[in-house]
């Protein structure tokens, strides 16, 4: 059983990335493999309307979307964790959610019944919105979202400020628990 965090900052060892290990080191915990994969630093674009996915499991931009939609279909768990820009999730993680879900959509459904959840960060501003954007997207799948203690969002700024949010560390560290506890159930 395995659950994949994707960070989609464009910013390597932020924030997001922290509050994402943290949830996967909470799943760790319970026995489950895990795999952080930060976006950062990939060649991720947006979907171009080719309909190529209607007739192919396939995507043809070749950039590195589909190799990490292969590690999701595979992973019996998706977290997806974006920071907050402009009071939205980032262009990176809708890039890799809006091909990811049209491919799976397309062929078969493969996202369907895994287990699911966000995780949002931000300064200030814009979590419940951003929280919404990523929600949307395991709800239209159909994808299992297990809640926690609170609502999956931490605060922070500069690098490694998200550490002192402790609700919201904690919050993330309670989601991941209950993301390990729902794989065991569905997929043991
Ligand atoms: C282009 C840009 C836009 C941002 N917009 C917001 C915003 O709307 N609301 C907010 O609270 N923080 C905003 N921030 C701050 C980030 O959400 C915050 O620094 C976050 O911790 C970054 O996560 P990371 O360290 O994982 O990259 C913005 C940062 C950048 C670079």
């Amino acid at each position: 059983m395995k659950v994949v965090g994707i960070v989609g900052s464009p910013r390597k060892n932020g924030n997001t990335e922290m509050l994402t290990a943290h949830t996967l080191k909470a799943i760790a915990e319970e026995g489950l493999d895990t795999e952080l994969i930060p976006l950062a630093g990939l060649d991720i674009r947006p979907c171009n309307a080719c309909m190529v996915c209607l007739k192919e499991e396939r995507c043809p931009i070749e950039d590195d979307l589909f190799p990490i939609y292969l590690k999701m279909k595979e992973a019996d768990g998706i977290i997806l964790a974006s920071p907050v820009y402009f009071g939205s999730a980032t262009a990176l993680i809708k890039a890799l959610i809006e091909r990811a879900g049209y491919i799976s959509r397309n062929n078969g459904e493969p996202f369907s019944r895994k287990v699911g959840g966000p995780l949002v960060v931000a300064r200030r501003a814009g979590h419940n919105f951003a929280l919404a954007q990523l929600t949307f997207w395991f709800q239209v799948l159909g994808l299992v979202v297990p809640g926690s203690t609170y609502w999956n969002i931490a605060l922070g700024r500069e690098k490694g400020e998200v550490l002192n949010d402790e609700e919201g560390m904690k919050t993330a560290w309670n989601f991941g628990k209950n993301v390990a506890w729902a794989v065991k159930r569905l997929k043991g």
